[in-house]
């Protein structure tokens, strides 16, 4: 299964700090906002991955990422020249695709829990359909919002609903056959201009290849498309880190304890960084894991 993780969009909502740097490359604590995502795919056991930029912040991921080999991971870039919905980008990453089998995860959003591995890694088991997930929220109307009948049967999916039928929010991970591509050129730019994926969705809804997941309340989902959501993402990466004197989403620990690193690739990450509190965290991972 193949990757993909959306870094484009204007980052509107945080301006003006996206006058200094592009959304997905601030910091949320202690790392930029992307390694997030990477590292929740590559828990997925995904290594192959596009990352999708606008045309002006295409050079600073690249400068930031590389090739990913230092992760032991293959990445890739292009370029979605205007934010016109999450539909679209996956019309960009059609040669990407090709046949296969895809996640797709915002660059702005925020994974962490224990039981998030394994549920990731059901869904990419799954070799056709798609596989979304329904995640309780306080405020569904901000976000794409599923209903399901008491068998558990989804009844609708709508796009941002000012009187939701539910409190499940569709959290930015989707899970997808290569269907998805030619179901995206099908969509139509919603209301307010955008090629909306609940558009993707809902066809595969009606083809019966819809699947969804609820992830419980032990998962925290956290995004960033605010001051106060980045200022609450970073607090909420902090205490859990300070508390347990554990990582949140470091791809260079995902990658070690995957094996898609030795301890000597690991080791010439780290030795550069040791004044650095990432630093010695990974040093200290190797004395722990040996
Ligand atoms: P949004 O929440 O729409 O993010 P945005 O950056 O456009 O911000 P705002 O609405 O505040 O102006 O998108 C979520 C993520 O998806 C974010 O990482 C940007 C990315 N994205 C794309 O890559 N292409 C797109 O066409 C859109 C709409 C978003």
């Amino acid at each position: 299964m193949k990757g993909i993780v959306l870094a484009g969009g204007t980052g509107m909502r945080l301006y003006p700090l996206t006058q200094v740097v592009s959304k997905q490359l601030m910091p949320v604590y202690d790392k930029p906002m992307i390694y997030y995502p990477i590292a929740t795919l590559m828990q997925a056991g995904i290594k192959d991955i596009l990352i999708i930029t606008t045309e002006e912040d295409s050079q600073k991921f690249r400068d930031l990422l590389g090739d990913g080999k230092l992760w032991g991971i293959e990445l890739q870039y292009c370029i979605q020249d205007k934010p016109r919905g999450l539909a679209h980008a996956l019309i960009v990453a059609e040669k990407f695709v090709a046949n296969d089998s895809f996640a797709m995860i915002l660059g702005d959003n925020l994974f962490y829990g224990q039981t998030l591995p394994s549920s990731l890694q059901n869904a990419v088991k799954k070799e056709s359909g798609c596989t979304v997930f329904g995640y309780h929220v306080a405020n569904p109307s901000q976000y794409g919002v599923v209903d399901f009948d008491q068998s558990g049967r989804v009844t609708s999916i709508e796009e941002k609903p000012v009187q939701p039928k539910s409190h499940y929010a569709i959290p930015g991970i989707y899970f997808f056959d290569s269907q998805a591509i030619q179901f995206a050129k099908n969509v139509k730019p919603s209301k307010r201009g955008e090629m909306e994926i609940t558009d993707v969705l809902l066809q595969y809804l009606s083809e019966q290849q819809l699947t969804v997941e609820i992830m419980g309340r032990g998962i925290a989902w956290l995004d960033t498309g605010t001051h106060q959501d980045l200022l609450v993402a970073a607090q909420f990466i902090a205490t859990v880190d300070n508390r347990q004197g554990l990582k949140i989403n470091c791809p260079e620990e995902v990658a070690f304890r995957n094996g898609w690193i030795t301890a000597e690739e690991l080791r010439n990450i780290a030795q550069p960084l040791k004044k650095s509190g990432y630093g010695e965290y990974l040093l200290n991972l190797l004395e722990e894991l040996k």
